[in-house]
């Protein structure tokens, strides 16, 4: 069996010869003959003289080698209580029904379709019928309001949108359909079609002439080929969250996502071809990209799409049951989940109630794992639980534990090894690498590799002033950590304004500007504390405009829901106290970082710069009547 150490080995010595050697895995229609193009530095890209189809190469291709009887999407709703299974000749047939639709609708090679769908099978359906007619999707994850909607809208500019009448949340159903037509209005570019997909627990009022039923357009349609595409031709955008309002469109191209992420089903994943691959995330995430759509369907893996949540639907057991019902060999979910379990179910009642002799190993990502979350999930489940780090920009991980490779010896704590196309290195304010065991900003020597992002969705001087000018030559993560002498890496901040609650990575600065956008709101700032559950939360402390002699449980009800209402109810917004005046520094920067670590309690020291210190005491008082500051 290879070592780790041999294969990042290869790849330093020759990583040409590496990613060549992956390419194999994939269905060229033209072969690449070289894999990287470094001709316009710093934009990299990967197989650019190769052609392809992501669609054929998830789908079409299987069905062609004999697996189109076996199960390519499983999709179980918790919350309807209902399981339905596509099998890949299945899958084939509605994508190229949809793809088929949609080039009825004037939708080609190029024009970009948004796709705000929960988790039904359909929304699979949908990103893999794009890619099969040569469209760029972009998926919007359903917990976001009508004006995040809208920026994205406007920024891809897409001819189509495909979207859901509604979504299931516990308790209560969420009409997506009046969130879509409130998007559009505000937005100023007009998608010209819509194809609604009509659940019966909600159906939705149709716009005529800019409406289609899915029902009506996609069960007749001409199935559409797969259409032939440029390795560096993007697949999707997909908008993550940056430090200011206006969300970035990282943008994935066909061919290195593909090679990347079908080198990463073995590798990192250990799931061959016909293994049940789970990733209990959202299609609107990165994980939902890579992990319930493409990567487990690249690789001829079975995928579960599960509509639901870890606890109350029904019960802290879920997740054992689908594991136990479906033969999951590999999950992957986010610590926050881990975390709601065991709140509930914390002598692991559950698990002993299902048959889990399928399940080989837990993949935890999208924020810090906690030692005690790992530790109970090891001891409850019996197998080995991996915390790996990667970022919606990369499209897969960083650093993990390479399981199909060798499962190395990982200390709790440690997000694991470097994976093969990473370079990574820590370094100081001054771009030079620090000592092992130095905390310092976390940097990956360009060119990242094949899957990452080539630049930003029309904006390539963003991509270059957001990632590349902090430390020329290489890429900034935004993470801080360090590296132990044998390569270890330990994730433990961000370095900007992003903060990340119940894995969800949200701008605090996005919900400074909405706060800000309240009349009667002079300043404010939003800093993330910690939680118990969601790991982290955002609370805002805002100052109000002279003169303004409203209750101030008033005006905090009408900021909360200005931001549910703005961002959506996946900010979890609900903290916010109404104070004099912000800590400062002489220069007018406020002190967020250090209010946060009052908040948590955790050491801090007097900022030297400060304007006024005593104004930290009342920033505690104000904490502690939320809470928090204790
Ligand atoms: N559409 C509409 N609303 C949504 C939504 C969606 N797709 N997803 C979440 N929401 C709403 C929720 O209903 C909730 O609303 P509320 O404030 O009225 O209760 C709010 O957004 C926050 O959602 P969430 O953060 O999911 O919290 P929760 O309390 O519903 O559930 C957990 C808590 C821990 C169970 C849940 O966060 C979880 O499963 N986390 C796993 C994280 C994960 O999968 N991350 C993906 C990245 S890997
Ligand atoms: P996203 O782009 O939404 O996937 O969020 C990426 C960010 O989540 C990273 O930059 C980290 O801040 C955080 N993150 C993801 N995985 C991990 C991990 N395993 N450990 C610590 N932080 C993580």
């Amino acid at each position: 069996m290879a070592r780790y150490e041999t294969v990042y080995g290869n790849w330093q010595d020759d990583p040409e010869g590496f990613w060549m050697e992956a390419a194999q895995g994939i269905d060229w229609i033209t072969p690449p003959s070289r894999a990287l193009d470094d001709s316009t530095p710093p934009f990299y890209r990967w197989f650019a003289d190769a052609t392809c189809n992501t669609c054929w190469n998830a789908v079409d291709r299987h069905v062609e080698n004999g697996r189109g009887d076996q199960a390519a999407i499983i999709h179980d709703s918790a919350i309807t209580d209902t399981k339905r299974t596509l099998t890949f000749a299945e899958l084939r047939g509605e994508t190229a029904r949809l793809g088929g639709a949609l080039q009825a609708l004037g939708v080609g090679k190029g024009d970009r379709v948004l796709i705000y769908m929960p988790m039904v099978a359909e929304a699979v359906v949908a990103m893999l019928a794009c890619a099969r007619i040569g469209a760029v999707h972009s998926v919007v994850f359903g917990g976001f309001a009508s004006r995040e909607l809208a920026v994205r809208i406007d920024d891809c500019a897409p001819k189509a949108v495909i979207a859901a009448s509604c979504g299931l949340e516990p308790g209560r159903t969420i009409a997506y359909k009046p969130l879509l037509d409130g998007a559009i209005d505000l937005a100023e570019h007009k998608p010209e079609s819509c194809i609604i997909l009509q659940r019966e627990q909600e159906r939705a009022d149709m716009v005529a002439g800019r409406d289609h039923d899915w029902a009506d357009v996609v069960p007749g349609a001409a199935e559409a080929e797969c259409v032939e595409v440029g390795g560096a031709d993007p697949l999707y955008i997909l908008y993550t969250s940056g430090t200011t309002g206006k969300p970035k469109g990282v943008v994935r191209a066909n061919g290195g996502h593909l090679v990347a992420l079908n080198w990463s089903m073995k590798n990192i994943y250990n799931c061959d071809a016909g293994d049940v691959f789970w990733a209990a995330s959202d299609v609107g995430w990165v994980v939902g990209h890579s992990y319930i759509c493409y990567a487990p369907l690249i690789a001829g893996c079975t995928t579960v799409v599960f509509e639901g949540k870890p606890v109350g639907t029904p019960d802290a057991g879920t997740f054992w049951r689908v594991i136990s019902d479906h033969d999951v060999k590999a999950l992957f979910t986010a610590p926050t989940a881990i975390r709601a379990i065991r709140q509930v179910d914390s002598a692991g009642e559950f698990i002993a109630k299902y048959d889990l002799s399928c399940f080989q190993t837990l993949f935890l990502a999208g924020e810090r794992a906690d030692p005690a979350t790992i530790d109970w999930a090891a001891e409850k489940l019996g197998v080995p639980v991996i915390d790996h780090w990667w970022q919606t920009e990369t499209g897969w991980t960083i650093a993990g534990n390479p399981s199909g490779i060798e499962l190395l010896d990982i200390p709790v704590g440690s997000a694991g090894v470097a994976m093969p196309g990473y370079d990574v290195r820590i370094l100081d304010e001054g771009g030079n690498e620090v000592p092992d065991g130095t905390l310092g900003a976390i940097a990956v020597k360009l060119p990242l590799p094949p899957a990452s992002l080539p630049t930003l969705w029309n904006a390539d001087e963003r991509y270059k002033s957001s990632y590349l000018a902090a430390f020329p030559g290489y890429y900034e993560t935004g993470d801080a950590g360090m590296k132990d002498e044998t390569g270890r890496l330990f994730i433990m901040a961000r370095t900007d304004d992003v903060i990340n609650v119940a894995a969800h990575r949200l701008s605090t600065g996005e919900m400074e500007e909405v706060l800000a956008g309240h009349k009667d709101v002079a300043e404010c700032a939003v800093i993330g504390v910690a939680d118990e559950l969601k790991g982290q939360l955002p609370l805002g402390l805002v100052c109000l405009n002279g003169g303004v002699n409203r209750p101030h449980d008033e005006i905090a009800t009408e900021c909360i829901k200005r931001v549910r209402d703005e961002i959506g109810p996946v900010a979890a917004f609900k903290l916010l106290a109404v104070v004099k005046r912000l800590p400062k520094t002489r220069s007018g920067k406020t002190l967020r970082a250090t209010m946060a670590s009052i908040a948590d309690g955790t050491p801090w020291n007097m900022p030297a710069t400060i304007d006024d210190p005593a104004i930290l005491d009342e920033i505690a008082e104000a904490l502690r009547g939320l809470g928090y500051a204790k």
